[in-house]
């Protein structure tokens, strides 16, 4: 028993708490993530994605959103902290209700072709490999206006900005047939098109890690102020590399693996893995093309970004 047991208890029971004898538990000396890396298989997504078409009841139409959800999160659905990846499927003639919000969003399309996203009036086509931002507080509101069912991949922080408790939401009206009324715009401020991401890409300089890394960027930072935006080419195998960040990463053509913490993850096209923050990631592939969502935006802003290769 040591000899500050009885003081000990007495702070305790006055709600004051001594620092000497948990003091690495207030200030770890390094981070260490909550969940450990993990790999869903767009086969196995792919089987819910029709069930959900056929059995979601109509008023729960815009929120038809399948959340890929980490265990180790207590319940809560998060797929690694402060980010959420997920995917949406839309019925041929489907509208989800506009709406904005606080956390901010971004959808992928994966095959969504026929399908539209309206952000603040403006009219963005989800063609392949198209991503579409809603920034925080912009009106936006999904349509299929083609033949066939849709899937895109989305992400977003809401886990981020709820742990700041800052989630303000609200709901459009259904029958405001205005917000669908706007004109087509090819590429603007929120629709970034793929064949535009590609032709960069190719041309772009390895990065530190041998990936040829493009940033989706607003002003010569990040595409939003909380959430940060690549798309990489992986031919080869990437430099280890651990960052303070979170990343979800959507495949977007090829296959390949990769060695993430003790994890090893064998994937192909429209799988999703997660990079929890300072964990070590490598990436093998001939030819692959990786979407990666991150909050780097969030540590970069509050000087708490840290990278490191192997
Ligand atoms: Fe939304």
């Amino acid at each position: 028993m040591r000899s500050d047991a009885a003081l000990i208890s007495a702070l305790e029971r006055s709600n004051i708490h001594p620092l000497w004898d948990r003091y690495q538990r207030i200030t770890p000396m390094a981070p260490r993530a909550k969940d450990a890396p993990m790999h869903w298989r767009w086969r196995d997504i792919e089987p819910f994605t029709e069930r959900a078409a056929e059995e979601v009841a109509i008023e729960d139409v815009e929120r038809r959103a399948l959340i890929l959800a980490h265990p180790a999160f207590d319940g809560a659905t998060v797929t690694t902290q402060n980010l959420l990846g997920a995917f949406t499927v839309l019925q041929p003639g489907d509208k989800a209700v506009p709406h904005r919000h606080t956390a901010a969003a971004i959808r992928f399309s994966t095959r969504a072709e026929g399908a539209v996203t309206i952000v603040n009036g403006t009219r963005c086509e989800m063609k392949e490999a198209d991503l579409v931002l809603t920034p925080p507080m912009c009106w936006h509101g999904h349509i299929n206006q083609g033949g066939r069912r849709t899937v895109w991949f989305d992400a977003a922080n809401m886990p981020a900005i709820c742990a700041l408790d800052a989630s303000f939401f609200e709901p459009g009206k259904r029958q405001d047939e205005r917000f669908w009324e706007v004109s087509d715009a090819g590429s603007s401020e929120y629709r970034f098109p793929g064949e535009e991401t590609r032709r960069k890409v190719a041309s772009a300089t390895p990065g530190p890690d041998g990936a040829r890394t493009v940033r989706y960027t607003k002003n010569g930072g990040s595409v939003m102020p909380t959430l940060d935006l690549f798309f990489s080419r992986v031919d080869g195998t990437t430099k280890p590399r651990r960052a303070t960040y979170n990343a979800i990463c959507l495949v977007v053509s090829g296959e390949g693996r990769s060695s993430i913490g003790e994890q090893s993850f064998e994937w192909s096209q429209h799988d999703v893995f997660t990079i929890p923050h300072w964990t070590w990631a490598s990436h093998t592939s001939r030819a692959a093309e990786l979407f990666i969502v991150t909050d780097r935006a969030i540590y970069e802003r509050l000087e708490l970004l840290r990278e490191e290769y192997g």
